[in-house]
């Protein structure tokens, strides 16, 4: 499987989103993650900031909904230029009317869990998935420690799934990479290991090769 780096924006400096974006030329995603204070107890960016974001980055955004209507908000981040829509299996919407409407838009559905949700909540949607995501932490924050106890359900996706994207998300950096890769992981956000790093650029890359096995 290829691996893909995804940085997520929010251990970015807000301040300076396009310059922070110029830092991820090498990445393969640029991660979003829209918190509503409901499904997380966190609240972060909407549509209006990633559309601002997507007139100046041509890198695909990986949008990662935690919120608790997936569905009505679609059509938002779908005009906002979002290329893959990552949603809950945990949230409130029909989690099938929601894949349908991703890909009616012409985006890429993703399906993710928490790490407490058994991973074979997302096989009844898999032939419509591009990619499930397998959180590493809990939902809602950055900068936390990886829960390793999460990666049996990669290897049980990917035993299922040898040609899905695998993304994990929470704690990965250059050691828990490896980790997770081992596992059949192939697509790796990272926040805090990316912009907290003195050569974000660099990161990039180091995740990448770290990564291959
Ligand atoms: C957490 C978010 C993550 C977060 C990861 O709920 O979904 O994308 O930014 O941050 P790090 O890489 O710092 O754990
Ligand atoms: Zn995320």
């Amino acid at each position: 499987m290829k691996i893909k780096i995804s940085p997520s924006m929010l251990a970015s400096d807000y301040a300076n989103l396009e310059t922070e974006l110029k830092k991820c030329s090498a990445a393969d995603f640029i991660h979003l993650d829209v918190m509503d204070g409901h499904f997380v107890p966190n609240i972060s960016i909407g549509a209006p900031v990633i559309a601002a974001m997507k007139k100046v980055c041509a890198i695909p955004f990986d949008v990662h909904l935690m919120i608790s209507q997936p569905l009505r908000y679609i059509d938002d981040f779908a005009d906002a230029g979002a290329d893959i829509i990552t949603f809950h299996t945990e949230a409130d919407s029909d989690i099938g009317k929601t894949v349908d409407k991703i890909i009616s838009r012409g985006c890429k559905a993703a399906l993710a869990v928490k790490p407490n949700t058994p991973v074979e909540a997302v096989y009844p949607y898999l032939d419509k998935l591009s990619m499930v995501l397998v959180m590493t932490v809990e939902p809602g924050f950055g900068g936390q420690s990886f829960m390793e106890s999460t990666m049996p359900k990669i290897t049980a996706l990917r035993k299922k799934c040898p040609d899905i994207d695998i993304q994990v998300d929470g704690g990965i950096n250059t050691d828990t990479v490896k980790i997770a890769a081992e596992a059949g992981a192939n697509v790796f956000v990272a926040g805090s290991a990316v912009f907290k790093s003195s050569d974000p650029g660099r990161t990039i890359h180091i995740l990448k090769e770290s990564a291959r096995l």
